[in-house]
């Protein structure tokens, strides 16, 4: 379903920093692990390898941002979701949702297939978000936040040509036969 909001989308530039930290902070509130935020957020859009992608309301507010690797070294062809942070006042109105279509359609015309991302295992919002835009739990990965949380590691694969045979059986079944997809 599209935002019930009039979205502009666009690429994030060092003017905007300070209006990213103040919707990250917000947005994540006590589950911020930033310690550098400011750094962080302008080392990123900074960075070739990251793109940060704004929504922008009619009024010009940023309603949201999304965060993308797109060199990771974790895998070829993979787009990495490493942030996604909607401003409170904006939550619930289809602005995370319109951001990863965003994403996905960056990472198809840079010819990239896959997306996947790390959620905290306790964040049903997102979680509940990821799953009904057809990503799929990929595995948990323990302690990964350092407050101690798991993440659930998720991907979604943008090209049904390319979906592997196997994606959809447990990690734990893939592995046993030697699939790493
Ligand atoms: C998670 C977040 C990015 C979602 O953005 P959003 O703009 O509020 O979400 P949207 O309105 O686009 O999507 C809402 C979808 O989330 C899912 N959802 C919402 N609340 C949910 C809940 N309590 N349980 C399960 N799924 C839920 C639904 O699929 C819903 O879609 P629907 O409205 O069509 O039913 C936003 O809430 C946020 O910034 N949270 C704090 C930071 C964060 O957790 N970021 C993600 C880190 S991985």
């Amino acid at each position: 379903m599209p935002s019930k909001l009039s979205l502009a989308f666009r690429k994030a530039a060092a003017r905007d920093v300070d209006a990213l930290v103040k919707v990250y902070a917000d947005s994540f509130a006590d589950k911020n692990e930033a310690t550098d935020l400011d750094g962080y957020i302008r080392w990123s859009v900074a960075d070739r390898d990251y793109r940060v992608i704004i929504a922008e309301t009619a009024d010009s507010k940023i309603a949201g941002f999304v965060m993308t690797e797109f060199n990771s070294s974790t895998m070829r062809n993979a787009v990495n979701v490493a942030q996604l942070a909607v401003s409170p006042e904006f939550q619930g109105q289809g602005v995370g949702r319109a951001l990863l279509e965003q994403v996905e359609e960056t990472a198809l015309k840079n010819e990239f297939d896959t997306v996947t991302l790390q959620v905290r295992k306790g964040n049903a919002k997102a979680r509940g978000l990821y799953s009904s835009m057809g990503f799929r739990d990929m595995g948990e990965e323990k302690k990964y936040y350092r407050d101690g949380e798991s993440a659930i590691e998720m991907k979604k694969y943008l090209n049904p040509t390319t979906v592997p045979k196997a994606f959809g059986i447990p990690r734990y079944f893939r592995r046993m036969a030697g699939i790493y997809a």
